[in-house]
Formats: C-alpha cells, structure tokens, sequence
C-alpha cells in the first residue's frame, strides 16, 4: 500500500487515514485504490474489530481528484473508473464492522460518499459537507443512493441539487452528522467511542450490524428468517460462551473474536 492512505492498528482498533494534504486528500486512482486496499485490510484483519477513518491535515476529503486525467467531464484517466467491484468504494463494501468517520474539515462528493456508509459521524466544528458535482455538470451518483437513506428527502436534495456545502451544526441537524465536537477534541472523541464499541462482542456486532443492513431490503418474513441464522451461527461462538459464563458468574466478559 503506498502512502496515500494510512492504516494503523492499536489493539483492535483500525484507523485509515486519507494521506495527501497537500491535494486536501482529493482521490486521484492511487488514494482509491489505497483506500479499497486500507478497507480490505480492516476487514480481513482479525484483530480489527472497529474501524476509524479520518483525513491528514486541514480536510477530510476534497472528492475526487478534478485534475487526474481529463477532468469531470470526461473519463478519469489511469485507475479512476477502472473496474467497480461489488466489493468497493460504490458498492458499500460487505465489512459489517464498525466504522466511525472522525470528519476533521471538507467533506465533498467522494469524501461524504465514504462518510455516508460510516457508521457514525463525528464532525469537527470545522468540518463542512456537500455533494459539488451539479455544480461541475456531472450527478452525484453513489451520493443519490445514499443520502436520502440518510437524512429526510428534501435535506438530501438540497445537498445534492444546489452543490452547497453545509456546515458540522447544520450536517446534525438533518442526522447525517451524529455529534459535533470541538476540532482539538475529535479524534480522542473517536477513540473514546471505538473503546466503547470494542466493549461489546464483535461477532455479536457483525451480526448485529449485518442485520440491521440486510433487514431494510428483505421482506420482512425473510429479514427474521435470516436474523434467527445468525443468531444460531453466533450463538454458538467461543464468545457467545464467555459471555454466558462471564454474566453468570459477574464479571466481565473477555472477547477473542471467534
Ligand atoms: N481535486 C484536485 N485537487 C484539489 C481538489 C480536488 N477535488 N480539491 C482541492 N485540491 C487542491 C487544490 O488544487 C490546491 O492544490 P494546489 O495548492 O496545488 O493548487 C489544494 O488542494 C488546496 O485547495 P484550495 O482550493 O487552495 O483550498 P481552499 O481552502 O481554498 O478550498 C475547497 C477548499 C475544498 C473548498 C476547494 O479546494 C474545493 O472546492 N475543491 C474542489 C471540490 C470539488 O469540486 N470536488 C469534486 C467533487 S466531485
């Protein structure tokens, strides 16, 4: 993986940073390809259980890179386009981990399209949201899908049909943004919340998030069929176990992942 995105993990948790300052981490084919790489990584590790994923220096991410190859209106030369899997960036990535997004300043078109697949939120004061692309004549395509998953329809529209960019409060407001907290204060703030998480049992949370997202597109019959599966195949982990025994004999439960 080259420099363009940084991955670090400290116990079990993963942080994937967008690494071109100087370009406001704009994502030109490299940093894509890192950042799927960076993904992958997290979801294969099996030390990883939660995921933080941030910006170096004064942005979160400034979208795609407006001068790799031809431009936005033409074809993105190199690696940009090149071969969307049902496994990346577009599609949402089958990781049912838990990510945080810590959101440290712009947040545009790619940047919130990766934000809007996060977990939770957090945003710095600084940080700023917005889908520019109407305004360079090209649709805001995996943005369409997501936001108005998110937000209400008219707060989606107004993002993705004027180009405006909103700021953290306004971005909480609408719930795309969970909490805003001082900018000094942001990554500790995400390093607190990833604790928090790594205190619950992570297959139990896989499932549990895998659920939640596949019960919004099943019928409803065969979103409790599938929820039941899981908590077979959980229920019958080395963690489900230790967590039976730990509340028995009150004490806390240690999680090994399996
Ligand atoms: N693609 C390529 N380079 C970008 C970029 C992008 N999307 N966004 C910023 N950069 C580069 C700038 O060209 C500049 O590089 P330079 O110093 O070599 O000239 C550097 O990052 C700093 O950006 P700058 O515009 O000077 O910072 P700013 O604080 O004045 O403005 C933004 C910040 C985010 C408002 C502004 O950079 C911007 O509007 N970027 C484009 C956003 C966009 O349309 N993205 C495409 C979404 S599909």
């Amino acid at each position: 993986m080259a420099d363009t995105v940084l991955y670090e993990r400290r116990g079990h948790v993963a942080t994937i940073t967008y690494n071109r300052p100087d370009k406001l981490n704009a994502v030109n084919g490299e940093l894509r390809r890192d950042l799927n790489a960076a993904f992958a990584r997290f979801r294969d590790e099996e030390e990883a259980w939660v995921g933080i994923v941030t910006g170096a220096g004064r942005a979160f991410c400034a979208g795609a890179d407006l001068r790799d190859g031809a431009g936005a209106t033409g074809e993105f030369a190199g690696t940009f386009w090149e071969k969307p899997t049902l496994n990346s960036f577009e599609s949402g990535w089958e990781i049912h981990k838990p990510v945080i997004a810590a959101v440290n300043g712009p947040c545009l078109g790619y940047g919130l399209t990766l934000v809007t697949w996060c977990d939770f939120v957090l945003a710095s004061d600084r940080a700023t949201f917005g889908y520019p692309e109407v305004r360079l004549g090209i649709p805001a395509m995996v943005g369409a899908i997501r936001l108005p998953r998110r937000v209400g329809w008219a707060d989606a529209m107004e993002l993705l049909l004027t180009g405006e960019a909103v700021d953290a409060e306004h971005a909480r407001r609408v719930g795309l943004v969970w909490r805003v907290v001082p900018h000094e204060a942001l990554l500790a703030e995400a390093a607190h919340l990833a604790d928090r998480l790594v205190a619950g049992a992570p297959l139990a949370q896989r499932a549990t998030k895998e659920m939640a997202a596949r019960a919004a597109i099943l019928p409803p019959l065969e979103a409790v069929r599938f929820a039941e599966t899981m908590r077979l195949v959980v229920g019958g982990s080395a963690d489900a176990a230790e967590g039976m025994a730990a509340a028995a004999e009150r004490r806390a439960p240690r999680w090994v992942g399996r």
